[in-house]
């Protein structure tokens, strides 16, 4: 099977060219201008698009097995290559969670089943991510996990999260850390500020998340090991990232495109789709956020995808549980809503993650000759809205209903197969 993209660009750090690019198999065959199909050849139109790696993302809530009213792997993978990822990280909060083998193999399987996108499991960083017990990681690893995390919850003991961080040390693996400090954010509802004093809301301080990348940054210094921060929401978490980084630890951090882009002045009609954690946080935490993802302070952009069924996500503000829709919006808020260059949202959204999740041999390679077909061929000025009904997600629990977004995925190949073509993910 042939493919060939015509009449797109290839951008990378050092400039852009006009290019096609013919895949054969699920290799990148040649990369020239004027290439001519071969006899059966799929051809796809790039006028005007970007042809990049295909995204990565280093945090999808795929809610299988155990919550598939919201979400399933295989309609969370077709929301992922809808917004041009080739591969996801699957966290690990599902029920049962992804501590044991079985439940690892069983998301894969899953994956391979759905054929939509390389769904990578995370797997717990302590049994039932109770923050008790750590997980079997040796066994863990040899099934293919790379990427260790609690998400959801952040370990809160902190010699245990030392033993971790030794075993990853030794083991080669990263440790994502959702960091809140659990005792600090009891029965919060959103960021602790004037917004939510005006609304009489108990406050999620911004001290609760940055006490714990304080703490880890400090436990991968004595033990050496990669400690990846999941969600920075905070300019002072930025600050001690940058600070880590300058002192040359093995710290990466990432940032979601809400949290870049919606503050938490949107609280203010009690609307639930904008309860999330970490909380939606102030203007200046957004300008912070942003400073750090053009000076590489924070390495990625993940979506932090999280379904909820409408009879939980319309419960009241207290009641309603945090998260927001992210796969099929991220590119369109990261174009709309900074000013990183085209070289740079794909370092951030492609590159650099697959290098954190240990897939970099298959994604986030530079378009070229011999380069695994995982490819994504986006739009970059195009501006839309986002109509919930037309989501791939099976949730639609999404916050940019009415804002208009900038940037729109085309094609994505997975493994030299086009599984979107002109935004439509195959059946
Ligand atoms: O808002 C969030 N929702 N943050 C998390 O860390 C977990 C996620 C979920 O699983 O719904």
């Amino acid at each position: 099977m042939n493919v060939l993209i015509k009449n797109g660009r290839i951008v990378t750090a050092s400039g852009e060219r006009l290019s096609d690019v013919l895949i054969s198999g699920a290799i990148v065959a040649e990369v020239g201008t004027n290439l001519a199909p071969p006899d059966g050849c799929q051809v796809l139109d790039a006028s005007g698009c970007v042809i990049s790696p295909g995204f990565v993302d280093l945090h999808t809530h795929m809610r299988e097995p155990g919550r598939e009213e919201a979400e399933t792997i295989e309609t969370a993978s077709r929301a992922a290559a809808k917004g041009g990822y080739t591969c996801v990280v699957a966290m690990p909060n599902t029920d049962p969670a992804q501590d044991t083998v079985a439940v690892v193999e069983f998301v894969k399987l899953q994956g391979e089943r759905a054929g939509l996108c390389d769904v990578r499991p995370s797997g717990c960083i302590t049994l039932g991510r109770l923050g008790e017990t750590l997980v079997p990681f040796g066994a863990l690893q040899a099934a293919g996990v790379h990427v260790f995390t609690d998400d959801g919850t952040g370990v809160q003991n902190h010699t245990l999260m030392r033993r971790a961080m030794e075993y990853a040390k030794d083991l080669g693996i990263v440790l994502a850390q959702h960091c809140e400090i659990a005792s600090m954010t009891e029965g919060a509802v959103m960021h602790e500020g004037s917004c939510c004093s005006h609304l009489g809301l108990p406050g999620w301080p911004a001290l609760a998340e940055e006490l714990m990348v304080y703490r880890d940054i400090e436990l991968c210094r004595i033990t050496g090991a990669r400690v990846h921060i999941l969600h920075l929401s905070t300019a002072r978490s930025v600050d001690l990232v940058r600070a880590a980084k300058a002192d040359g630890l093995p710290i990466t951090a990432e940032a979601t495109p809400h949290h870049i882009s919606l503050t938490d002045e949107q609280l203010r009609g009690f609307d639930p789709l904008f309860k999330v954690n970490p909380p939606l946080r102030t203007r200046d935490d957004i300008e912070a956020l942003k400073r750090g993802l053009k000076d590489g302070t924070i390495d990625a952009i993940a979506t932090d995808h999280a379904p909820h069924a409408p009879h939980t996500k319309e419960l009241a503000l207290d009641a309603a549980p945090p998260g927001m829709l992210g796969l099929e919006t991220a590119l369109g808020v990261v174009l709309a809503e900074t000013d990183l260059s085209l070289a740079e949202v794909i370092d951030r959204m492609s590159v650099a993650p697959a290098r954190i999740a240990g897939v970099a041999d298959q994604h986030g390679c530079e378009v070229a000759v011999g380069s695994p077909a995982n490819i994504t061929v986006f739009d970059p000025e195009i501006t839309w809205s986002v109509v919930p009904e037309e989501l791939a997600s099976k949730s639609r629990n999404t916050p940019y209903v009415g804002r208009t977004l900038k940037g729109r995925v085309r094609h994505t190949i997975l493994r030299g197969e086009a599984v979107v073509v002109d935004g439509e993910a195959k059946k």
